[in-house]
């Protein structure tokens, strides 16, 4: 990472994270500032990061040694794949000995450099997360404010934006609204720079409901693409209410998926909708249209394996939960860049989405609950999303 204090770092460290974890990349942040309170202590005034401090210099450097190698083991002994090593970076200097020491080792580098020059979109970062800090426990909001204030400017003094042509970057400026991109090479660079430029910090809510109860569902059969039953049908009746109750008259686009029992759900709802192959539930292959009973007595072999890593089990002729993260990532892509969204899916599908947004890792995600007739709203927050459900009963919170 490269950039001035507060200008979302962290939080572009914590997305790529949680995106590359979620598509089965070994990923891990290192981030300096804990190295750095970790040696030397939180609570440290603005003049600890004055350039013209040899002291701090020397600290803040031994901190990012630190990190360094710390990381460059991770790599070695914990087969690491991607490393996001969140600091400022902010020098020529500072990034030739970053761009030197991991070349030296075989690792690729890939600069992000996030630039804002909205000062609401700092003040609003400060505020929102810096003060929070532990480098400000207990120390009153505005004196904070003040000296984080006096630790950019001590930043703004020595900062040189990338321009080594020789290296891999990506600019992003003002969050979305331009981005450059310099010797972008590899595909998971190039990955990883589609998925930040889809970023945006604008407020939204992103709402989940699994379709109403199918026929299906009351026989207890997976799979097939059956309608809904009277009570699945009460339910979509009352989805409408439920979101408008909630969404205060923002706009709002509905996703479904293809199948029968996510459309029906939906068809009540007043708004754009798109329909999604891509959002199908997870294809049972040959035991579609079974119960679990018969799958246990036909397949016995089959079950005992789902039963064992239900990530990676994949049905036979169908798919797993490890082939569904996979099919699912233009969703993720479009959801990042969308504002109000509401999907009417599946429980496979929504239980991968959930795992996304909340950072779920694979033994957890095919258990998750995503319980039928509630809604799942989601804010994105700086660091992670808060989370409401609403039940079909009533719209009471639980
Ligand atoms: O039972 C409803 C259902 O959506 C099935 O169609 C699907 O196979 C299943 O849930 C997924 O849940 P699990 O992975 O726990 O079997």
């Amino acid at each position: 990472m490269v950039g001035l204090p507060a200008r979302g770092k962290t939080y572009i460290s914590q997305k790529v994270c949680r995106y590359l974890t979620w598509l089965s990349i070994k990923t891990k942040v290192f981030n300096v500032g804990n190295y750095r309170r970790k040696l030397h202590g939180a609570n440290m005034p603005h003049t600890f990061f004055d350039p013209h401090n040899c002291i701090g210099e020397q600290h803040r450097r031994e901190a990012a040694a630190a990190a360094m190698e710390d990381m460059i083991r991770w790599f070695n002994e914990e087969q690491g794949v991607v490393a996001i090593y969140d600091a400022t970076n902010s020098t020529i200097a500072r990034r030739k000995w970053l761009h030197e020491s991991l070349s030296k080792q075989d690792i690729k580098v890939l600069f992000i450099e996030s630039i804002c020059q909205d000062e609401s979109l700092i003040i609003a970062n400060i505020k929102e997360v810096k003060l929070s800090s532990p480098d400000y426990a207990n120390v009153d909001p505005e004196d904070a404010a003040i000296d984080f204030r006096a630790r950019i400017d001590h930043y703004k003094e020595q900062y040189e934006t990338i321009t080594e042509e020789n290296y891999t970057y990506i600019k992003l400026i003002n969050v979305g609204s331009q981005t450059i991109i310099n010797m972008i090479q590899v595909y998971l660079e190039s990955r990883i720079v589609y998925y930040l430029m889809n970023l945006h910090i604008a407020p939204r809510k992103i709402y989940f409901s699994r379709h109403g109860e199918s026929q299906f569902n009351v026989q207890g059969k997976i799979g097939g693409d059956s309608f809904l039953s009277p009570r699945g049908e009460l339910y979509a009746a009352k989805l409408p209410g439920l979101i408008s109750d909630n969404l205060g008259g923002k706009p709002l686009t509905v996703w479904t998926s293809t199948m029968n029992r996510t459309i029906q759900t939906a068809a009540g709802l007043p708004y754009p909708k798109m329909q999604w192959k891509a959002l199908d539930e997870l294809d049972s292959g040959l035991c579609d249209g079974m119960t679990y009973e018969e799958i246990e007595q036909k397949y016995p072999e089959d079950y005992a394996n789902r039963d064992e890593d239900k990530f990676n089990y994949r049905y036979r002729g169908g798919e797993s939960y490890r082939d569904v993260v996979l099919r699912l990532e233009p969703i993720i892509m479009e959801l990042e860049r969308h504002e109000n969204i509401l999907i009417v899916g599946h429980q496979a599908i929504l239980r991968c989405i959930y795992a996304y947004f909340m950072n779920y890792d694979q033994d957890d995600l095919p258990y998750l609950k995503i319980p039928l007739h509630t809604v799942i709203e989601f804010t994105p927050k700086a660091y992670g999303c808060e989370e409401k459900r609403y039940k079909g009963k009533s719209n009471k919170i639980y």
